[in-house]
């Protein structure tokens, strides 16, 4: 727990990450990623017992300098007096455990990873923000530290380099197999990042998983509708048991819930929210449990559609391939692919 000036910054985190890991902790603004990441740190230290551990040792009360971790943020910081080459050997200097030749190896190497070799001897205001962010990464892995620390690294770069450089992070992060923790609140970075994934909220922990598990097995609604671009629909409906068989009923399906969906078997009736992500609506003929919708409008994505239905005043999204198989203005069917379902209580856990 970590508590400022009344505020709970930091409710439940435990997070346990493996040697070399990639594990990215995500969550929208506020909620308590960089306040877990500067405990980590040192730069915050964690109220009560908690502990913080790495490789064996427990260094909740190590200085920051003690920790053997390397930290890239938001903001790169290069000296703009330094050249390149001294900006990324600046922590190696400062420390003075290695001679000049085996710092210079250091960064040669590291250079040569990040692909900016030819520019060791530039300032940092002859560099772009993308080289600017690759010598800020390179200042933290000449230090070849025990974990590396990242809050957001790519913020401030437009989307088309953003994509680039988080390639970039997670080939030099394969190659390295040094542990990382990177912050992010856009879902899609975490995706494509993490080995794992620790989805925060409201300073608490909600789950950590693989980004398959994130994404195909989320633990409640706040994890399944924060993870999903198009998001995921949801239907309000009543569970209940018919015969041998459980039901999920509402204004516009009477549907048969199959037993691997659900945790637990529920007594009597009960209130439940429907989860379905897009690609699992599908649209295809007149048959049993398929009920009619009105196409409203159809996005074109290249490779997919997004196709908007509407029925009972209700808005439902659908994902296909390729082309649309519907045209605006025209009613259709759709079947909810159950196996993919999720169902929620009103408290927005999973049943
Ligand atoms: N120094 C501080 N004093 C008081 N409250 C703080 C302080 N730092 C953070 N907080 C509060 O603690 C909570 C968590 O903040 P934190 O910076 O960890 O969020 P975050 O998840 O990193 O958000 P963002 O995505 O916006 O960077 C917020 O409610 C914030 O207002
Ligand atoms: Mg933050």
């Amino acid at each position: 727990m970590f508590e400022i000036g009344g505020v709970q910054a930091c409710k439940y985190v435990n997070l346990e990450i493996a040697e070399g890991e990639f594990m990215v902790l995500l969550g929208p603004s506020g909620c308590g990623k960089t306040t877990t990441l500067r405990c980590i740190a040192g730069l915050e230290k964690p109220d009560n017992d908690d502990a913080i551990w790495i490789k064996g040792r427990n260094i909740t009360t190590l200085p920051p300098k003690d920790r053997n971790l390397a930290f890239v943020f938001q903001d790169t910081m290069l000296f703009p007096h330094l050249t390149v080459r001294k900006n990324i050997s600046f922590g190696l200097d400062m420390r003075r455990t290695l001679d000049k030749a085996a710092i210079d190896r250091r960064v040669q190497e590291a250079s040569k990873l990040l692909h900016v070799e030819a520019m060791l001897d530039r300032k940092p205001s002859q560099l772009s923000g993308g080289q600017a962010q690759r010598v800020a990464l390179g200042r933290a892995i000449v230090m070849e530290p025990d974990a590396f620390l990242m809050d957001e690294p790519l913020a401030n770069l437009d989307a088309a380099l953003r994509v680039e450089m988080r390639t970039e992070i997670k080939r030099v992060q394969r190659k390295l197999s040094t542990s990382t923790i990177f912050v992010t609140h856009d879902q899609e970075e975490a995706l494509s990042l993490g080995d794992k994934i620790a989805v925060m909220h409201e300073g608490a922990v909600q789950q950590v998983g693989s980004p398959h598990e994130i994404y195909h097995d989320p633990a409640n609604l706040f994890v399944g509708t924060f993870i999903g671009s198009p998001p995921l629909n949801l239907f309000e409906g009543t569970l209940r048991t018919e015969g041998s068989r459980t039901v999920v009923a509402s204004a516009l399906f009477h549907l048969t819930v199959p037993d691997g969906i659900m945790k637990k078997k529920p007594q009597g009736d009960r209130n439940v929210r429907l989860g379905i992500r897009p690609e699992f609506v599908t649209i295809g003929p007149e048959e049993e449990d398929a009920f009619p919708v009105q196409v409203t409008l159809i996005e074109p994505l290249g490779s997919r559609t997004l196709i908007f239905l509407q029925a009972e005043g209700q808005e439902i999204r659908s994902m296909v391939q390729g082309e649309s198989p519907v045209r605006e203005g025209e009613t259709v069917h759709v079947t909810l692919q159950m196996g993919r379902a999720f169902l929620f209580d009103p408290a927005g856990e999973r049943v």
